[in-house]
């Protein structure tokens, strides 16, 4: 039976309920480009909400993580990945946890106890030492030895800067043919961390404070693809069952065998299967110069380029076999392959072609470039980009294996050289330059930021941006809230943002870099998209937020502000449409 059935089968019984994947694409939270664990979409439950599924959860959850992109191509990193894990909103805390997890491993996926080791928080000036979890783990059998206690970057585990956080436990199996060792050494990476139980009861605000939280929670995550080679006894997880069709596939197209090719095999199997997920996430995602349309775009490129690099045919079906494969694989799991089957064969195809009219004469010109050039300066980059559609990571990755330099900033400049002149051109077909970044849509930014503000102030500083759009008419703004606004709190939000545009507040930007921008507590709740040097725009000292703008310079060119509408967007999400006056 798969771990998958195996995992959720165990936690039914222990009064779960199983709860669907949510899409790859957050519904309501911009702040971030994919799901990148488990509890992501559960944040406003541990935050409080009551979850209509009730208080013990479990799931499968397609998950994605731009941190390691580069590095896939090696035994262990995909982009994609699924994570097995089970929640307790407020029902069991660390004991039932630690059992529940010691059972599965032990009981069910019949792991040796003599396998495994454990970790736990050692504590820290405002944190107690877990020598309660430390009991427990001790109470089922694994030795003091095999127990580490370590800091807050090891056994402390938030999903922000901000929002629910807790101490952890993780938990680590031998993976390895050599002698276990007596003592656990956290140092040793025969030691593969395997599960990570997460005990959520605090909520970290922005200036650092922590409080506890409304119920005591329990998180874990456990990732499938790693306990999937453990219980297999494979050191690549590419020679797991997960993988083993596909690379056997690829083998079959390319004529070559796995070994000798492992890692452009790796990076075709890895990049196809996150963007047959990508394309089909509810959320429509198509190859784009933006967002999770770029994330896709330069997968499929970079899956090309190895394709290429392996003789294979681009102008055959391979990419459609390798996708076909995928999918018969997955959709028992995640029926929407099997919805949106024909619609993820077509992106791939018309991703391909466009790109493989272009890659051919790129290749030559990046051949004829490196000959002469001993850097590639930011506007030959952006020539590859604008002419030949190499994304500037595929440029990077070509240069690297040459050990040439790519002038990277130069590039970006560049790009932003060309998009603010599309811009200006763009603008000027609408009469007065009202396309997009236009006056009123600028005056609405700025007014998000007010209102933002002004929710922390009115219903509490856990509130948070899920969601905005802007026209040149009207803004709309989604939050996390339980509870439909009453009039008193409507009016008081709609008087502070008054007031504060009435004050006539200063707006300041500052550039800084993002770890300095959530060190000064700048709103943002989730820190993968952003880049590593951030605009962080302040308002007065009412709101500092890391934002791209564009901005007015005073609040007192608003005007007055007007809520016109309060519903609900989603489960513990509302949703405010207002109006400048
Ligand atoms: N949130 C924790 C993690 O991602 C446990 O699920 O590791």
């Amino acid at each position: 039976m798969n771990i998958k059935d195996l995992f959720i089968d165990f936690f039914k019984k222990k009064g779960h309920t199983q709860i669907p994947s949510a899409p790859l694409v957050p519904e309501n939270d911009p702040s971030v480009l994919f799901n990148t664990a488990g509890m992501q979409p559960l944040i406003p439950y541990l935050m409080g909400e009551i979850h209509p599924s009730g208080n013990r959860l479990c799931d499968y959850q397609k998950c994605l993580r731009l941190t390691d992109l580069e590095e896939v191509g090696d035994t262990t990193h995909h982009t994609f990945f699924e994570m097995l894990g089970n929640w307790s909103l407020g029902s069991y805390f660390k004991k039932e946890s630690i059992e529940y997890s010691f059972e599965f491993l032990t009981n069910v996926l019949k792991i040796p106890v003599d396998r495994l080791a454990v970790s736990v928080f050692k504590g820290s000036e405002k944190i107690p030492c877990d020598e309660e979890s430390a009991n427990v783990w001790n109470s089922l059998g694994i030795p003091k030895e095999r127990i580490a206690y370590l800091g807050m970057e090891d056994n402390f585990w938030a999903a922000g800067e901000t929002g629910p956080c807790g101490s952890d436990t993780e938990i680590f199996y031998w993976r390895s043919n050599d002698e276990i060792p007596v003592a656990f050494d956290p140092e040793d990476d025969r030691w593969v961390e395997i599960w990570n139980n997460v005990f959520m009861e605090y909520d970290r605000k922005s200036d650092g404070s922590i409080s506890f939280l409304p119920k005591k929670n329990v998180d874990t995550g456990m990732g499938y693809e790693r306990i999937v080679s453990v219980i297999e006894g494979v050191h690549d997880n590419y020679e797991s069952s997960i993988w083993k069709d596909i690379i056997a596939l690829i083998e079959q197209i390319t004529n070559l065998t796995y070994s000798g090719n492992e890692k452009s095999m790796r990076i075709i199997a890895d990049h196809l299967r996150t963007s047959v997920f990508i394309a089909a996430d509810p959320a429509g995602i198509v190859p784009s110069n933006t967002d999770q349309g770029y994330i896709l775009r330069r997968l499929i490129r970079r899956a090309i380029r190895h394709a290429k690099k392996l003789n294979i045919d681009i102008n055959s079906d391979w990419e459609e076999q390798i996708a076909k494969k995928i999918m018969s694989q997955y959709e028992h799991y995640y029926p929407e392959l099997m919805e949106k089957r024909d619609i993820v064969l077509t992106i791939l195809k018309e991703e391909k072609q466009k790109f493989n009219r272009t890659l051919e004469k790129g290749l030559k010109e990046f051949e004829k470039i490196v000959s002469k050039k001993e850097a590639i300066d930011g506007i030959t980059a952006f020539h590859l980009y604008d002419t030949y559609g190499f994304p500037i990571e595929l440029t990077i990755e070509l240069a690297s294996e040459r050990n040439i330099v790519v002038d990277e900033i130069g590039f970006q400049e560049k790009m932003k050289e060309h998009q603010e002149k599309s811009r200006t051109a763009a603008a000027g077909k609408f009469k007065g330059g009202l396309a997009g970044d236009g006056q009123m849509e600028t005056k609405y930014h700025t007014t998000t930021h007010l209102l933002n503000a002004a929710l922390k102030e009115i219903l509490g500083s856990n509130t948070h941006q899920r969601g905005s759009n802007i026209t040149a008419e009207r803004m709309r703004f989604d939050f996390n809230c339980d509870h439909k606004l009453t009039e008193e709190e409507k009016e008081k939000v709609e008087n502070l943002v008054n007031f504060w545009i009435q004050e006539g507040l200063e707006v300041t930007k500052e550039e800084m870099t993002k770890q300095k921008a959530l060190e000064i507590g700048a709103e943002a709740m989730f820190i993968e998209k952003y880049p590593d040097i951030v605009n962080v725009y302040k308002i007065g000292t009412i709101s500092k937020e890391i934002c791209g703008g564009p901005h007015i310079k005073n609040t007192k060119e608003l005007g007055t502000f007007k809520i016109k509408k309060e519903e609900a967007s989603s489960a513990g999400v509302r949703r405010i449409k207002a109006v400048l006056e």
